[in-house]
């Protein structure tokens, strides 16, 4: 049985003052017996964050990360620097990076790398553009984006991973996938993952459905048997991120 994992992505929100209050504000309520809880924030929230969410219960993870350890590479962060500070998860390959700052599978793939040789845990994003469903090609898309991301990890690394099914069309627009589309992509990443590590391996590792979940689409979403949960954006910077963990 999978646990579910619900993560919030704060995004560039909330300045390091405002995001100590906020968890101060919902730790208690936020914290789940059921699901695993993570708040994804950004690089300079993350100290502030670990500072309040220390025996919460609740996971911490970055947004972003570089994939080598250290080097002339101005304004990056490595995973070695993530996980000193206390950091478990990163979200790597999420669609606005690789739509403003020229993420490609390639660097996915190396982040995905080196976040687990770090012995963190990578929310690997993927999910089609609008063009591309009404194309008919979102299988086959994220198929190759899932693929892509995973090359030369070993099925023992790739248990440890969470796939995130994003479509962009839904990100930020209030418009949700339907429970029936979003399963249908979540169980499509979940036959790749068969192929490519076999059944055990791809029935342990966590699937997520992201793009305007908020405090009423939730249950229906995560009831579905591919959909462990959810990747959440707008709603985690609010009170709502608490009805939407305990859906
Ligand atoms: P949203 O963002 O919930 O605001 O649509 C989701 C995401 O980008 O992870």
């Amino acid at each position: 049985m999978r646990k579910k994992i619900i993560a919030g992505n704060w995004k560039m929100n909330k300045t390091p003052k405002e995001a100590a209050e906020f968890c101060r504000m919902i730790k208690e309520k936020a914290a789940s017996n059921e699901a695993e809880v993570v708040f994804c924030v950004p690089f300079v929230d993350l100290y502030p964050v670990l500072e309040e969410l220390r025996g919460s219960g609740i996971g911490v993870g970055a947004e972003n990360m570089h994939f080598e350890d250290s080097g002339a590479f101005t304004g990056e962060v490595s995973a070695l620097m993530l996980k000193e500070m206390g950091v478990e998860y990163v979200v790597l390959g999420h669609s606005e990076r690789r739509q403003y700052f020229g993420e490609t599978d390639e660097t996915v793939n190396k982040k995905v790398k080196k976040a687990l040789a770090a012995g963190l845990v990578p929310i690997m994003c993927c999910g089609e553009t609008l063009e591309q469903r009404e194309a008919g090609i979102t299988i086959e898309w994220v198929r190759m984006q899932v693929k892509c991301g995973l090359l030369g990890v070993s099925a023992a690394d790739a248990a440890k991973v969470v796939v995130a099914y994003e479509p962009i069309w839904a990100i930020g627009t209030g418009k949700t996938a339907t429970s029936e589309q979003a399963q249908e992509v979540c169980h499509a990443i979940r036959e790749v993952l068969t192929e490519m590590y076999g059944k055990e391996t791809a029935e342990q590792m966590r699937v997520q459905y992201g793009g305007s979940v908020n405090a009423k689409n939730a249950a229906e979403l995560f009831a579905m048997a591919d959909i462990d949960g959810g990747l959440v954006g707008g709603a985690s910077l609010k009170e709502e991120f608490v009805s939407i963990v305990h859906y």
